[in-house]
């Protein structure tokens, strides 16, 4: 895996900008959209207002036809809640950029259907190609999407119980830990293997630990996002507070510095 450590939260930004954009642009000359994998949370936030600012001044490329499966949902919220995580991807950024909502999709919390949710969801993303590059964030306690600790390393989307760390580490988006939804619907960690080129972001010192973890540690179910270690295109972009626990930091900026300029992540 390619460790980038950067200074600031904006500069990750902008680099993964840039690497969405190549792909969006790349797709767009082949005459297939592309197929974005798109994460919640407020890590990918500078990400997305990055995008829709560049799309905003005519620097962009086009979406038309582009795209996108979110990694995870809440289930149980009433209809439209939102903090559904369909509906904060479309507020955030899919309906500014201008992609159309029916390209949007995101795992199926309705309750009647909810047993065949996941292998719905596979089927959609294998129809649709496959996704191209998935952005990710991780979880303080090393999730990814909501794999939680203890998640089967090749484990398909279906449903999951959160854990008390991340339902409060939500809580900031339903006023209280006891607002946050038990229960969700999350790709796994196979499911998120399978994507072409996964680009984790991290930003802050809340996250030095969890990634330390993932990159730095023995691959395990106890970290998910260790999962990453097992992909053979992986980008993890840093600000210097999430990297402040890597053992190797000097290592990953040497490399990253000596980069030549035709290489891409
Ligand atoms: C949530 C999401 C994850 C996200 C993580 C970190 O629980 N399900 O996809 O990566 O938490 O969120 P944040 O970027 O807000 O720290």
């Amino acid at each position: 895996m390619e460790v980038v450590v950067l200074e600031t939260p904006a500069e990750v930004a902008s680099l993964a900008a840039d690497t969405i954009e190549d792909v969006v642009r790349r797709r767009e000359a082949t005459g297939t959209p592309a197929v974005l994998g798109l994460a919640t949370g407020s890590t990918p936030l500078a990400t997305y207002e990055e995008l829709i600012r560049r799309a905003r001044d005519g620097r962009g490329p086009s979406y038309e036809g582009v795209e996108t499966f979110n990694l995870d949902e809440y289930v149980g919220l009433p209809d439209g809640h939102e903090q559904s995580y369909l509906a904060t991807i479309r507020r955030e950024f899919t309906d500014a950029i201008g992609i159309q909502p029916e390209r949007v999709h995101g795992p199926d919390p309705t309750e009647e259907t909810l047993p065949a949710a996941g292998e719905r969801y596979e089927a959609a993303i294998v129809a649709a190609g496959g996704i191209e590059v998935q952005i990710l964030g991780i979880g303080s306690d090393g999730h990814l999407a909501f794999n939680e600790p203890g998640s089967s390393l090749a484990s398909l989307t279906r449903i999951k119980t959160l854990t008390a760390t991340t339902r409060k580490d939500n809580a900031r988006f339903f006023g209280s830990p006891e607002a946050v939804p038990h229960h969700v619907l999350t790709q796994g960690l196979g499911t998120i293997t399978r994507a072409g080129h996964l680009l984790l972001l991290a930003t802050g010192e809340g996250k030095a630990e969890a990634v330390a973890a993932a990159v730095e540690g023995p691959v395990s179910a106890t970290c998910p996002a260790s999962v990453l270690q097992l992909h053979g295109h992986v980008s993890v972009l840093l600000d210097e507070a999430a990297a402040s626990r890597l053992v190797r930091r000097d290592y990953y900026r040497e490399v990253y510095s000596g980069k030549p300029d035709w290489q891409g992540l």
